[in-house]
């Protein structure tokens, strides 16, 4: 009855209603012990005495706006990855400068593909510009299937994203898959190569991002500070291609979304690189700690170039999850029901927590 005075309200789009939701990882109730948090690949470690330093200085000037073009920073990129600075976007988070893409370079009718599963933003960021993703699944070793992907190349297709290491999976891309796939497709279409976790790839025949872009025109690199460079809270990312494929990127780019303290945390940590290297190279120290603990006791772990190992314990994921996070303090990962469990790798003491409550799981019959 009351709805015959309801007067008509708003509509959002079709596609936004319809959307998946993003599940962030757990992050433990407030009134409970702080938790074991593994849930969303971020680095175990503080930020840099040097960072933050630089950014209790930048504190005292955010009643300014940023600079909008976040000038220094993308001269800074740009020297580190040799190339110009009109050939680098930088973005709130390396999730928004794909955003900025996904809107420069797709809408309604346009195909946006990707290996699935593979990080849960790219069919949601997808929707948002209007476009429909298509997603191709994982081999069973839980690497990108290239030969399927290249088959499912239609004359909509826009945008591939390629995720090396894949999320949550951990499986690189080498150069010779990523050479025969960038011959097999299409110049017009935009192939995107998402590279968050490199810092902890020690695969040797990963593809080599910026040497890739001498060779394809229609290559973009995506990076982001928050895993490795530890800046995951600050919001910042980057994006790196011919400068004329980021012009439209840049135009798309959210007026003054990165922060002037977020600009000048990167810098700082791109000068502390040294540094930051190390720290990786110790979450890659533990990775391999983890793995071999998981693969001695009979798991399946597929190769884990990321800060993260992935259990496919399929139809029992729900029930680890819930094993995991009912420990205390609890021990939260990220859950993919019906498929699998991801487990960041945390610092030592909390990647033996997750062992040693791992090891007191038994898979429901
Ligand atoms: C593969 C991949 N790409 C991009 C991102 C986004 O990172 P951010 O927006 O923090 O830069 C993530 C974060 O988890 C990721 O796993």
């Amino acid at each position: 009855m009351l709805d015959a005075h309801l007067p008509d309200l708003p509509a959002a789009r079709p596609a936004i209603a319809a959307l998946p939701a993003y599940v962030p990882g757990a992050r433990g109730a407030a009134d409970a012990a702080p938790p074991v948090k593994l849930s969303s690949n971020e680095s175990p470690d503080a930020p840099l005495p040097s960072v933050v330093e630089v950014l209790e200085g930048a504190a005292r000037g955010i009643n300014r706006y940023p600079d909008m073009g976040a000038t220094d920073l993308t001269a800074r990129i740009a020297r580190e990855v040799g190339r110009e600075a009109s050939e680098v976007v930088v973005g709130a988070g390396s999730v928004a400068v794909l955003a900025h893409i996904l809107q420069a370079y797709t809408g309604p009718g346009d195909e946006v593909m990707f290996a699935w599963r593979s990080f849960e933003a790219y069919p949601i960021l997808a929707r948002i510009a209007g476009a429909e993703p298509v997603m191709v699944p994982l081999t069973a070793e839980a690497r990108h299937d290239l030969g399927a992907m290249a088959a499912a190349v239609t004359s909509h297709t826009r945008v591939i994203m390629l995720c090396s290491p894949n999320n949550p999976t951990g499986p690189t891309l080498s150069q010779a898959e990523l050479d025969a796939f960038m011959a097999s497709v299409p110049s017009r279409v935009l192939v995107v190569l998402d590279e968050a976790y490199l810092e902890y790839v020690r695969a040797e025949d990963v593809a080599d991002g910026p040497a890739s872009l001498d060779r394809y025109p229609n290559l973009v690199l995506l990076r982001t500070f928050s895993k490795a460079y530890g800046l995951a809270g600050l919001r910042v990312g980057y994006a790196v291609g011919p400068a004329a494929l980021i012009a439209p990127v840049r135009a798309c780019v959210t007026p003054f979304s990165v922060s002037g303290p977020a600009q000048i945390a990167a810098i700082a940590s791109l000068d502390a690189r040294d540094e930051l290297e190390e720290r990786a190279a110790r979450v890659v120290a533990e990775r391999t700690r983890v793995v071999e603990a998981l693969r001695a006791d009979g798991r399946d772990v597929p190769d884990a170039q990321g800060n993260f190992v992935w259990l496919a314990v399929g139809d029992a994921t729900a029930d680890l999850a819930g094993h995991l996070g009912s420990a205390d303090p609890a021990v939260l990962v990220r859950p993919f029901v019906g498929e699998g469990v991801r487990v960041t790798i945390g610092a030592p003491a909390e990647n033996d927590a997750f062992l040693a409550r791992l090891a007191t799981w038994e898979r429901p019959a």
